[in-house]
């Protein structure tokens, strides 16, 4: 068996290649890339894998068993499009199972529901494609507020429109362990899974940021308005809306759930205990 996975130069293709090496060699691993050149360290071919150019994806594409598809960042309708092109390059090349990286959230009535329908149309799009399938659903990455907290410290404090809500995080790690079993176990195939460890609410959030980094941080509720606001100041029109619903999702308890990440693994996902602890050391 050979396994390719797309946008290996991003942080999420990355961790899933280097899990898949460990599981399978190097031999059978292929990575594909925008910009293979600036891919390194990975130890394995990269070859070209733009998105937007169909008949680079077929080409490369040639030989390969099972890929995983990471999603892209484009705008909804451009990233349908883009997926599409990478799910019809797959058919015509003779891969034989397509495993994608899609996303919980709100399907309707927020700023970030257009991300996350494209996404659904991506999945329709891969069930309907007539190759051997699996789905995962990414709960939201912890890292970035991890890799916020010289800002929060500054502030003293995390501020958002999520209120109360729960929300199950995961971590980039994690995701690439569920990933790589979905793409060799077969066992695994037509499966749509939610990946994310337990929901934890923004107070506890801070705390696990006390706990790893010696702040002092608290929790205070924002508006949705004033958060978009705040968000919108900071990333501009296109991105602060989208972050505004993500957190606007967490307060309506979109992504208050266990999960299916036990049942994909056969252990739990790591606990936010543990991952916060082994940051503080
Ligand atoms: N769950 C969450 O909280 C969360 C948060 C943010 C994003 N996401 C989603 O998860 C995905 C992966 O996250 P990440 O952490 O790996 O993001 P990342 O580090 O920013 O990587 C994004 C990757 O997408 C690639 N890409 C963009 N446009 C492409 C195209 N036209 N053709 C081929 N590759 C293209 C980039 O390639 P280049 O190196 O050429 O730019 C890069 O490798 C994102 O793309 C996004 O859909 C999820």
């Amino acid at each position: 068996m050979t396994y390719a996975i797309t946008a290996v130069s991003g942080q999420l293709g990355r961790e899933i290649a280097l899990k898949l090496i460990d599981k399978v060699g190097s031999e059978n691993v292929m990575g594909l890339a925008r910009t293979p050149a600036r891919v390194e360290g990975l130890g394995i071919e990269v070859r070209a894998g733009d998105y937007d150019k169909p008949d680079e994806l077929r080409a490369s594409l040639q030989g390969i068993d099972a890929l995983v598809l990471v999603s892209g960042m484009a705008p909804p309708k451009d990233r349908i499009q883009q997926h599409s092109n990478v799910i019809e390059a797959a058919r015509e090349a003779g891969v034989r199972k397509i495993v994608y990286t899609s996303i919980q959230g709100p399907d309707e009535g927020t700023a970030f529901s257009p991300v996350v329908q494209s996404n659904r149309q991506t999945e329709a799009d891969i069930r309907a494609s007539g190759l051997d399938w699996a789905i995962g659903r990414n709960g939201i990455y912890i890292e970035p507020d991890v890799e916020y907290i010289d800002s929060y410290r500054t502030k003293g404090e995390i501020a958002n429109s999520a209120g109360d809500g729960k929300c199950g995080y995961t971590t980039r790690s994690e995701l690439a362990h569920a990933y790589t079993a979905l793409v060799t176990q077969d066992n695994l195939n037509g499966q749509t899974v939610n990946l994310n460890g337990a929901p934890i609410t923004q107070e506890q959030l801070a705390g696990y940021l006390n706990l790893a980094f010696g702040t002092h941080l608290t929790y205070r509720a924002m508006s949705s308005a004033d958060f978009v606001a705040d968000r919108t100041a900071d990333l501009g029109d296109f991105i602060g809306p989208i972050i505004g619903g993500i957190y606007d999702g967490i307060r309506h308890g979109t992504y208050d759930r266990s999960g299916d990440f036990e049942t994909v693994m056969g252990r739990p996902h790591q606990s936010w205990e543990d991952y916060f602890s082994a940051l503080a050391h």
